[in-house]
């Protein structure tokens, strides 16, 4: 039966957030069908791909109408009688259309529903899940999951500066087992945060709101509440900060508003490795700005034999930023997001180059979801080792984990628990027992 791309499907739908976004649908000869939805960041990176928004009036000059029409008039014809199983061709054919390279032409959101919706199709025509069609026959881990507790920055109205306040389990065992440790951390935060104050509902991704009078009085409650919850903050469980300084500093300053105060880069590196040495954390995403290189590199330098240093805004999902971080010794690790670089084949080439690198790999979601679960089958069947969806509440989040727990329950006997080797060695080491 032919694998070949029979036709190709947008329509506008709705997100987590309740914006426009595009799910993209793709019929081969053979009957099979994919389908995906274009996720949406709120903290970006100004080297990410970008969505194409009608602008206007309607729904606040979000509508992605042309971005569909895109995918009728250019898309659909360009990709017809292409072989759905060469996810590289469809990539380099999406990517030669569009032209330019943010995928800016004919939108991000377009291209990126379109590559994942093509992955879909292809397993689909295979009859396997799209996780076992990535892995082929190569042994592949259950992700460590990094799972927020409280949500800040760009996804509480900047109530705190630190945008994600996360967890992680190495030692879980399982990935089931991580989850049911985060839900009694969660809850545990919860009611701390009741005692403390007024508990003000959840953030973007579903997180606890940070009601906090400081950034160290948000990490000292969430380090309380692992222990609360009957585990040991530093060696079960340890606290994981999404920084995203890009939103509060560039290479010139750095500004703690919540802390009032007003930083340099090596100020705001030593800030950063002071809370390392302070709280029980394993894991650090974005400590500087996205072009700031030398503070990141002072932040990996100091203490990136003992902790994760996470590129996200900094690397974009891109190769060839990977690739420039790591000659500056800015991080050890990428976080792999499909839609900063717009395709498929892209984002696999910049997770192949941080690991070519020794480096921890994390496929990650957006702020912005939807039910789509796309991600759950990258981090599994690219071997990613991390996952990072959000927090533990809200079915766009809650769709993630459980598609997680299918795969680890499909797997049976065969599924290993990425747990501390997700990490670059010497954070492995760290980890040993
Ligand atoms: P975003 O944030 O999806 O809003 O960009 C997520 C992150 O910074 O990791
Ligand atoms: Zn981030």
């Amino acid at each position: 039966m032919s694998h070949r791309i029979a036709a190709v499907h947008a329509r506008q739908l709705w997100d987590s957030r309740g914006r426009p976004t595009v799910e993209a649908e793709v019929r081969l000869e053979n009957g099979a069908v994919g389908r995906a939805i274009a996720p949406a960041g709120a903290s970006r990176g100004a080297h990410e791909a970008i969505d194409l928004r009608d602008g206007g009036a309607a729904f606040g000059g979000m509508g992605v109408a042309a971005a569909v029409a895109n995918v009728a008039r250019e898309i659909a014809p360009a990709l017809s009688g292409m072989d759905a199983r060469d996810q590289a061709g469809v990539d380099a054919a999406l990517a030669a259309l569009d032209g330019t390279p943010t995928k800016q032409r004919l939108g991000g959101n377009a291209v990126v529903a379109v590559s994942m919706a093509v992955l879909h199709a292809a397993a689909a025509g295979e009859g396997v899940p799209v996780w076992r069609w990535l892995a082929q026959d190569r042994r592949v881990r259950l992700p460590l999951p990094e799972i927020q507790i409280f949500g800040g920055g760009a996804h509480a109205g900047r109530r705190t500066d630190i945008q994600d306040f996360m967890i992680m389990a190495p030692h879980a065992g399982s990935f089931r087992r991580a989850l049911e440790v985060t839900d009694e951390v969660y809850r545990a935060a919860g009611r701390l945060m009741e005692e403390l104050g007024p508990l003000a509902g959840v953030a973007d991704e579903g997180g606890w709101w940070p009601n906090f009078a400081s950034n160290g009085q948000a990490l000292d409650v969430l380090t309380r509440a692992i222990d609360a919850a009957g585990h040991r903050a530093g060696e079960d469980v340890f606290i994981s900060l999404d920084i995203a300084a890009n939103e509060f500093g560039d290479g010139k300053g750095y500004r703690l508003a919540l802390d009032d105060r007003a930083m340099d880069g090596a100020a705001m590196a030593e800030t950063v490795i002071g809370w390392t040495r302070r709280y029980p954390i394993l894991s650090i995403e974005d400590p500087a700005s996205q072009d700031d290189l030398a503070t990141m590199a002072t932040v990996t330098g100091a203490i990136g034999d003992a902790v994760q240093v996470i590129g996200d805004d900094v690397l974009v999902t891109r190769a060839a930023r990977v690739e420039a971080a790591a000659a500056a010794g800015a991080c050890n690790a990428a976080l792999i997001k499909v839609n900063q670089i717009g395709t498929v084949t892209e984002a696999k080439a910049a997770l192949d180059a941080a690991r070519a690198h020794g480096w921890g790999t994390i496929v990650s979601a957006r702020s912005g979801e939807t039910e789509d679960v796309t991600i759950a089958h990258l981090a599994v069947g690219w071997d990613a080792g991390q996952f990072k969806v959000g927090s533990f509440t809200r079915s766009e989040r809650m769709a993630k984990w459980n598609e997680m727990l299918r795969i680890e329950e499909a797997m049976g006997q065969d599924a290993v628990f990425a747990g501390p080797s997700a990490f670059a060695a010497p954070v492995a080491a760290r980890l040993a027992r």
